[in-house]
């Protein structure tokens, strides 16, 4: 436990040591520390997969593939493909689709304005329109707060549904996380509500 701690306390030394003048902390896309700690453990990765309906022959994309915890444990008689921008392959030039995109994908990235912000949904949506069958992703309790309710209903009108999540523990990591699983088949499993209370 205190040992854990002291990792989240470096690591959050080590990310506010980067901050340039505007307070932002440049994208390193090197592999140091930071980078290290990001990665997800293999045996998650590999449980995480087997819940997933894919089938023999699917093609599937790990947009940011780190150290290839999920891309590895990917069924053999699937298709696989991968970026990961520290080995030169920026996600932004990969072409084509791919039936499931799958990952724990980059917690923030920055917008247009080169300020670094939570790029859950953006990711989302930008695979909304690339991923034929699924999209499931990893992410944390920030992560999933950003699925509003309006957010809910966009993703509903560009034809995805959130199935469900499988939640996990991560030792080196801080609270809890999420296996979120979504694909083009109808469902209100999980519901929202539009107004404001
Ligand atoms: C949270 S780590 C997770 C890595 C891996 N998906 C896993 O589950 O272990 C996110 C990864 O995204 C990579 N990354 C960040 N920006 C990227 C980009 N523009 N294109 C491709 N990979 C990127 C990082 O280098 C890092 O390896």
């Amino acid at each position: 436990m205190f040992e854990l701690e002291i990792n989240i306390l470096y690591s959050y030394i080590m990310e506010e040591k980067k901050r340039n003048e505007f307070g932002q902390i440049p994208d390193d896309h090197t592999k140091n520390d930071t980078y290290y700690l990001h990665q997800t453990p293999n045996d998650l990765a590999r449980d995480l997969i087997n819940l997933l309906p894919l089938k023999p022959g699917d093609t599937i994309l790990e947009p940011f593939k780190g150290e290839g915890a999920f891309y590895d444990n990917f069924p053999a008689d699937c298709h696989k493909d991968w970026c990961e921008i520290t080995e030169g392959r920026d996600y932004k030039t990969h072409q084509g689709t791919a039936d499931w995109v799958i990952s724990n994908p980059p917690f923030r990235m920055e917008d247009s304005k080169g300020k670094r912000v939570n790029c859950f949904f953006q990711l989302l949506e930008y695979y909304s329109t690339r991923a034929n069958k699924g999209i499931a992703f990893l992410g944390n309790d920030y992560c999933f707060s950003t699925l509003t309710p309006i957010r809910m209903k966009k993703l509903n009108e560009l034809g995805w549904y959130l199935q469900g999540y499988t939640i996990c523990n991560v030792k080196k990591w801080r609270g809890r996380y999420f296996f979120m699983v979504f694909t083009k088949e109808q469902t209100d499993i999980i519901k929202y509500l539009l107004g404001s209370y």
